[in-house]
């Protein structure tokens, strides 16, 4: 097993003409892919999709165990997308997601669910990927399990990729902690509200807080020298496939101050992949590392994760999907340790009820093949991602780290 699942390079997109894609290309890829289609597609509810580009229509229909392609809109749900939209879709450079995200998700009839649905049938026909059905994914081992620094990089890795998360306890001490802590509120008065890179949530009380900083790294040595020790950098090593520290200096570090009952804005992010905006078959698996400056669980907002759900082709976000057989983890922390997630498990933040709670993340991805025709594409991600904690609320969420 790898958690490198990447199968495309940004250097070779397929150009994408409406007509020609429902007509030529998809049919002959249902057919070809109706073993990795079917057993998942009996499990959902799929509607007569019509998927309009620019004013022209097509219905995707599903019936006696196999997908049909027609002209002309016979659907009971109804997406309409640009030329670019449905060219971002195929390339898997974009999703329905990403679009609800940024409400440009234009649907007369039906909704994202309906959407999403059909989704997994595309990414099974154009990535050659099985849709999950009930059993497919298993576990040799017992998935609630946590490591300590002095484990074996091979026993981590083996865990990692069957589970799709690590909790390292102790990798920090709590006088390393609250040296980062006492670094916030130096850090926040460079956060004032316009800022793009703040992020702010308001509070049952009216109070606009800020609840996110991106680029903590610029104002805070002690968790630069942190991230830079062998001791955290081994994280990278893990997965054996030499994955670097992802960000460029000065965006390196997040930090999340999460306040309690947030009423508007995102502090806290429902399920979600981390490629759930698009480009999971370019970039994952990357990894996510969060860094309890405090202790977390069920009343201070901890993290929780769908081990497996890396392996499995189901709904990237904003929920886990309806009717799937894979179990939620509750991953509480203490104060000093860290959290891994790969960029396809899916995981979520819980609003905290009782604590507070402060989390450093950074993270680590795989060199791509093209760095800059990937870069080009990922800075138009980016952008969708920048908007994403202005334009929406709590629900459906925020769909970055
Ligand atoms: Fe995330």
């Amino acid at each position: 097993m790898t958690v490198d699942l990447r199968t495309r390079v940004d250097s070779e997109q397929t150009s994408v003409e409406a007509g020609h894609f429902f007509e030529e290309m998809l049919p002959p890829l249902v057919d070809a892919h109706r073993a990795k289609i079917a057993p998942g597609a009996r499990e959902l509810v799929l509607k007569d999709f019509c998927i309009e580009t620019d004013g022209e229509p097509f219905t995707l229909c599903w019936n006696d165990d196999r997908v049909s392609v027609s002209a002309g809109n016979q659907g009971r749900v109804h997406a309409r997308l640009t030329a670019e939209q449905l060219s971002d879709l195929v390339n898997d450079q974009s999703t329905p997601v990403a679009w609800m995200s940024n409400r440009v998700l234009d649907m007369p009839e039906g909704g994202l669910a309906d959407f999403l649905n059909w989704w997994l049938v595309l990414r099974a026909a154009l990535d050659g990927r099985r849709i999950h059905a009930r059993g497919d994914v298993r576990f040799d081992r017992d998935i609630r399990q946590s490591f300590t620094p002095e484990d074996s990089d091979e026993d981590m890795r083996a865990f990692l990729e069957e589970a799709g998360y690590l909790h390292i306890q102790g990798l920090f001490s709590r006088e390393e902690m609250a040296a980062v802590e006492a670094d916030f509120p130096n850090a926040a008065a460079h956060f004032e509200k316009g800022n793009p890179r703040g992020w702010f949530a308001t509070t049952q009380d009216g109070q606009e807080q800020l609840v996110r900083m991106e680029g903590f790294d610029r104002y805070s040595d002690t968790a630069v020298s942190l991230i830079d020790e062998d001791r955290f950098l081994r994280i990278g090593r893990i997965p054996g496939l030499g994955h670097e520290p992802r960000r460029a200096s000065g965006s390196r570090v997040s930090a999340l101050n999460k306040p309690i009952g947030v009423v508007k804005g995102i502090s806290d992010v429902p399920w979600h992949k981390d490629c759930s905006l698009g480009r999971h078959s370019y970039e994952c698996c990357s990894m996510t590392v969060g860094i309890s400056v405090t202790g977390a669980d069920a009343k201070s907002g901890q993290l929780r994760v769908l081990p497996g759900s890396h392996r499995a082709l189901v709904w990237p976000a904003p929920a886990v999907q309806p009717g799937i057989d894979l179990e939620p983890l509750d991953l509480p922390t203490q104060t000093g340790d860290v959290t891994v997630h790969l960029s396809c498990t899916q995981h979520m933040s819980q609003p905290p009820v009782e604590r507070t709670r402060k989390v450093l993340y950074t993270g680590f991805a795989q060199k791509p093949v093209d760095v800059e025709a990937a870069e080009k594409n990922r800075q138009r991600l980016n952008a969708v991602r920048s908007k994403t904690h202005t334009s929406i609320s709590q629900e459906p969420g925020y769909l970055g780290d």
